[in-house]
């Protein structure tokens, strides 16, 4: 673990995997046997994701976005059908129902966690919503409780979009239980990484087997080739689900040491409460910390974020934008005629919010030298009037 006094010149990511060498083993033992796919690493991979996840069935797949394609094409709903789903999230998640000729229906965030307001969700039903597709933002469960019994009352298709959630919890449930099908992400940035990677969770068992059928082509599991419907190629190499093993056996281990951080994080940037704020969590949660996001108070003004950033990139210190509001990228602009002001929430969350460097290796040193470089900065920006 990195311990180093805060150094200005060596460039400190946004991410960083957390690899050991006894996960480099594991590859390298894969790239010398004779089975580079399809074989007995993916295999023990999705034991390993159905027993974490309390799931009868894990479908490892090329990526996160690859385990909502599936499962959203498995679930069969209507083309043109509406999903309501949250505008705070990567773009990947109301892209999975593009896919699938689906209409994302945004509903607005609730203002201090970010996740999906499920009273607005309620009010946003309409004759022609079929699912509901909730985010666990920044590894924070949605109101899985509430928007299970949402979906039951009105007969709709649930779908948790894990992606940033691995390991998390709610009321004791693993995140991967809750909903139909939960879809994972392991990108290099994630808790825990695949290289590229994804997997989806369910209980059940018909959808489990259509979404093995997409990974693959559509092939149907007799072994005589024999493709029954259209696929795609979401196949997972045993080089990655190898990884993927050893990485899941450290995931407590992971989880404690980003939430170490956190917790440094928290103590670093109290001085600075006047500010910046972090967003809040629910009581009954277990969180997995996937990235460290603090918002600008209202007493800054527009631009603000972006010169803080700018700032800090300069010297150094990575951070991004989490997340820019889906509705106002210019491909869903243009296509569905969204606007600025359509969900005032999320777009004020993402107009103040930034993540800063967050990796388990992160020592004492690291974080002082972000809430330094922040102190700094912090004054210099531009107030409201
Ligand atoms: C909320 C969310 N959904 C979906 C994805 C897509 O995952 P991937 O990049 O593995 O396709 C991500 C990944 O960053 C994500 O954060």
């Amino acid at each position: 673990m990195s311990q180093s006094a805060p150094c200005s010149t060596t460039r400190l990511p946004l991410a960083r995997p957390d690899l050991s060498s006894h996960e480099r083993e594991q590859v390298r033992e894969v790239l010398h046997s004779d089975r580079l796919s399809r074989g007995p690493a993916l295999r023990a991979f999705e034991a390993a994701m159905a027993d974490r996840c309390s799931t009868a069935h894990a479908v490892a797949v090329s990526s996160g976005t690859a385990a909502l394609h599936c499962i959203v094409a498995a679930l069969d709903l209507e083309p043109g059908a509406e999903v309501l789903t949250t505008p705070f999230s990567f773009v990947a998640s109301s892209n999975a129902l593009l896919y699938e000729d689906l209409r994302p229906r945004f509903v607005d965030v609730d203002p201090g966690t970010y996740n999906l307001d499920v009273g607005r969700v309620a009010d946003a039903l309409t004759p022609a919503t079929e699912a509901i597709l909730a985010v666990d933002v920044f590894g924070v469960p949605a109101d899985w409780p509430a928007l299970t019994a949402l979906a039951e009352k009105h007969d709709l298709a649930l779908i948790d979009d894990a992606c940033e959630a691995v390991g998390a919890s709610v009321q004791g449930h693993p995140i991967g239980t809750w909903g139909d099908a939960a879809g994972f992400g392991f990108y290099p940035n994630k808790q825990i990484t695949t290289g590229e990677g994804g997997c989806i969770t369910t209980d059940d068992a018909d959808l489990a087997r259509h979404c093995r059928a997409l990974r693959n082509q559509g092939r149907t599991p007799d072994g005589r080739m024999r493709h029954d419907r259209l696929g795609y190629n979401y196949r997972l190499d045993e080089m990655s689900a190898a990884l993927g093993c050893a990485q899941l056996d450290r995931l407590d281990a992971l989880l404690d040491r980003r939430a170490a951080v956190a917790e440094m994080y928290r103590e670093a940037l109290a001085p600075l409460a006047d500010d910046v704020v972090r967003p809040g969590r629910p009581a009954d949660v277990g969180r997995s910390w996937f990235v460290y996001v603090v918002r600008l108070r209202d007493h800054f003004g527009p631009g603000a974020r972006d010169q803080l950033m700018d700032r800090l990139q300069a010297r150094g210190v990575g951070c991004a934008p989490y997340f820019p509001a889906i509705h106002l990228q210019p491909y869903y602009r243009d296509r569905f005629g969204f606007a600025p002001g359509d969900f005032p929430v999320c777009e004020a969350a993402s107009a103040r919010t930034l993540a800063l460097p967050f990796f388990g290796d992160m020592g004492r040193g690291d974080v002082t030298r972000v809430a330094e470089a922040l102190a700094e900065i912090l004054p210099t920006l531009p107030r409201s009037s």
